[in-house]
């Protein structure tokens, strides 16, 4: 299953007349990683995170990880990526990481691709969302607000250069994991 997902997203902006907009159309994948994504990975956390960012080893560990599932946004090359642990036993989700591209920020890529990994996480049976992020991490703050995250607490010294994490969570909606 893992390498058969795939949605489409249109940028652009329909009028009575269908697309007008041809310069700014777009189809964007949001797909399953693989270790071929590695490389455009680590690139994003490197553009993203500078020296926090994830080691070689260990983002090549996770992406192959059974509990991890991590999620690619491509049109041509990888302009996106999201990382969740999987925490079956407590039905929770971990968001490990989540970057966009400089050059393509604030286009709705990291919207799309949190909504589509709920979206997988719920399938797989989570129920809540949770992650950590610098509260003066604006854009970040900002997106998981207007996801529906609420921040549950501040948690003193939590990052390698001794400042603070804000630790937000987020319920899934009740799905039927049934079918
Ligand atoms: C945080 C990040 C992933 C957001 O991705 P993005 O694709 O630019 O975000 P979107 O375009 O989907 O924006 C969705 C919403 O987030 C908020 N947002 C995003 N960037 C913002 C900014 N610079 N200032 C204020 N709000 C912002 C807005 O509410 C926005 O909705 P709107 O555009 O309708 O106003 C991106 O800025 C990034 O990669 N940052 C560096 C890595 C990082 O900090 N990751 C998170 C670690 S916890």
């Amino acid at each position: 299953m893992k390498n058969t997902f795939y949605v489409f997203h249109y940028f652009g902006q329909f009028t009575a007349n269908g697309f007008n907009q041809a310069d700014e159309f777009r189809v964007v994948r949001i797909r399953l990683a693989n270790v071929d994504d590695l490389p455009a990975i680590l690139r994003l956390e490197k553009d993203a995170f500078g020296p926090e960012r994830f080691s070689d080893e260990l983002a090549e560990r996770l992406i192959t990880a059974p509990d991890i599932t991590t999620l690619v946004a491509e049109d041509g090359k990888v302009e996106a990526y999201v990382m969740v642990h999987i925490i079956r036993s407590y039905e929770t989700g971990d968001v490990l990481s989540l970057a966009v591209s400089k050059a393509r920020r604030r286009q709705g890529l990291g919207r799309k691709v949190m909504e589509e990994v709920e979206r997988l996480s719920s399938d797989e049976g989570v129920i809540t969302m949770m992650l950590y992020v610098r509260p003066d991490n604006v854009s970040a703050v900002s997106l998981y607000i207007s996801l529906g995250y609420k921040v549950l607490a501040r948690c003193r010294g939590y990052y390698p250069d001794g400042s603070d994490a804000d630790m937000m969570v987020k319920h899934l909606e009740d799905r039927d994991h049934e079918n």
